[in-house]
């Protein structure tokens, strides 16, 4: 069982990687930005209701992310060698609400895949990509709300020795590899 939270600035690879190993051992992936863009998409009430604060680079509110991690993990272990959370927990609020979730579900061998890639390679990747979010100044408060609210909670796994740091400048083959001696 692989219990994976996959964990970096926007533009580190989290979305990248997760997919390649989710295919490669049968994993859950979920990512909940991609999550958001696709109710967005849809145009469902979650989707209206946070299209705005996406599409700003801004944070949708905890209780309304835990919520969605919790549903999404109770209905889609069945089958698979475990998951790989990509884009949560973002906030120390979230990192607690899902060692409840952990703990309820009995999953004890959690594993934070840090990615690191210095600031200037991010925003050079971003802007290529080009996503409604991927313009310059958003990116910047992308990063921005990264290093003040989603950077402590790595502090959090790190204290309890759950973190794995990979060097994530590079061919993508090289990180996944490297990513699969680790697992
Ligand atoms: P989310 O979708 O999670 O965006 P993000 O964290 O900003 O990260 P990205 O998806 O931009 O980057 P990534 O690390 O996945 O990199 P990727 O593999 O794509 O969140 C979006 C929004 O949703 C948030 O701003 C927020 O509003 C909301 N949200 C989501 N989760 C939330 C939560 N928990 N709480 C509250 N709000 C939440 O790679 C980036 C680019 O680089 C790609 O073009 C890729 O091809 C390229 N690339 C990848 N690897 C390499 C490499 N090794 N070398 C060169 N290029 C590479
Ligand atoms: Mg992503």
């Amino acid at each position: 069982m692989h219990e994976l939270i996959i964990f970096g600035p926007p533009g580190v690879g989290k979305g990248t990687q997760s997919e390649m190993i989710a295919r490669n051992l049968n994993l859950f992936h979920f990512s909940t930005g991609e999550f958001l863009r696709k109710e967005i998409e849809e145009g469902s009430d979650l989707g209206i209701e946070a299209k705005h604060t996406v599409e700003k680079g801004m944070l949708v509110p905890d209780e309304i992310m835990i919520g969605i991690v919790v549903k999404a993990l109770r209905e889609n272990l069945k089958d698979k060698n475990g998951f790989i959370l990509d884009g949560f927990p973002r906030t120390n609020e979230q990192a607690k609400a899902l060692d409840v979730i952990f703990n309820k579900m009995n999953l004890t061998e959690i594993k934070v895949l840090y990615l690191i890639v210095n600031e200037d390679e991010l925003v050079s990747r971003l802007v290529k990509r080009g996503r409604v979010d991927d313009s310059e100044d958003i990116i910047r408060k992308r990063l921005k709300i990264y290093n003040d609210s989603t950077r402590p909670v790595l502090e959090y796994y790190q204290n309890e020795g759950k973190v794995v740091e990979i060097d994530g400048v590079g061919e993508i083959d090289e990180i996944y590899s490297k990513i699969l001696n680790i697992l």
